[in-house]
């Protein structure tokens, strides 16, 4: 089933995320931040992946304090996690919940701007790894509990570059090349399946530290925030997309 509209001018019901428990990974800056509390607040716990506990910490306090269900806290590094690591994280899940309704794979790094001829191969390696690699083995690992779930979505983060090739995005732009494939063949392996659905957002242009990092001269007053384009996301993860799979969305719509 195709998008019955633009996702990104979804207006959820409130509590629509109610009962659904949610792993979102960079959940303790930038995009996830703002979706990690935006999903609390619709009624979702959330399991807050990411690499720095200082952030994540910051991130549960903020849910609380708005009154969202207690989510969980899960430092875990995706460029050096080993199989043990993602068995033992999928475990600590099943414990705690029994099942995935939802799991957005939003963490990302940049790496460098630099020509291939130039590359420097640590880097792509590590970006690869990051960015595509881990997508793969935690999507592995969390497919029995999403399995589970009478209702579960998988989001993958791509980008501007994960389609068309530009010059000096290197290893970024080509992992999130990768990222759109593995959403597609995922997608294609559970063609028809209404219980699991998966999709790709591309954020569009927004303030974050990546962002930054990426156009140093560039006012970050002229992008959208964060918190700004969280529409698709929720519609994506909520009941109302149900049947919608393979698709491709732009999170800034006109
Ligand atoms: N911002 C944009 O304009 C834009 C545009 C297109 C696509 N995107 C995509 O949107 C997603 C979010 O980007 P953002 O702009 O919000 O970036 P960001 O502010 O830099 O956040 C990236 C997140 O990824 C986490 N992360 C990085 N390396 C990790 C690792 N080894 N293990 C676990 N977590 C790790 C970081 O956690 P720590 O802080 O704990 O390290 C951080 O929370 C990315 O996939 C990015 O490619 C962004």
């Amino acid at each position: 089933m195709a998008l019955p509209f633009h996702a990104a001018h979804y207006q959820p019901a409130p509590g629509f995320l109610k009962d659904r428990v949610i792993l979102l990974t960079g959940a303790g800056s930038g995009i996830g931040r703002a979706l990690a509390r935006d999903l609390a607040a619709h009624g979702a716990t959330v399991a807050l992946l990411g690499r720095q506990i200082k952030k994540l910490e910051r991130v549960y306090d903020e849910i609380v304090a708005g009154g969202g269900p207690t989510p969980a806290l899960l430092p875990f590094d995706l460029e050096n996690a080993l199989a043990p690591q993602y068995d033992a994280l999928a475990d600590a899940l099943q414990k705690e919940f029994g099942r995935l309704d939802g799991l957005v794979h939003n963490a990302g790094i940049l790496g460098v701007r630099s020509p291939i001829a130039h590359f420097d191969v640590p880097t792509w390696c590590r970006v690869l790894q990051v960015n595509l690699t881990a997508e793969f083995c935690l999507t592995q690992v969390c497919l029995p509990l999403l399995e589970k779930s009478a209702d579960a979505s998988i989001i993958f983060t791509s980008s501007g570059v994960g389609q068309v090739g530009r010059a000096y995005w290197g290893a970024y732009a080509v992992s999130k090349f990768g990222v759109e494939g593995l959403a597609q063949v995922l997608a294609h392996e559970y063609q028809g399946n209404e219980r699991l659905r998966i999709n790709v957002i591309d954020p569009g242009a927004t303030r974050t530290d990546m962002r930054a990092l990426a156009y140093p001269g560039e006012d970050p007053k002229t992008l959208k925030t964060p918190a700004e384009i969280t529409a698709a996301y929720l519609y994506l993860l909520g009941p109302d997309s149900r049947g919608v799979s393979g698709e491709r969305v732009h999170a800034q719509a006109p």
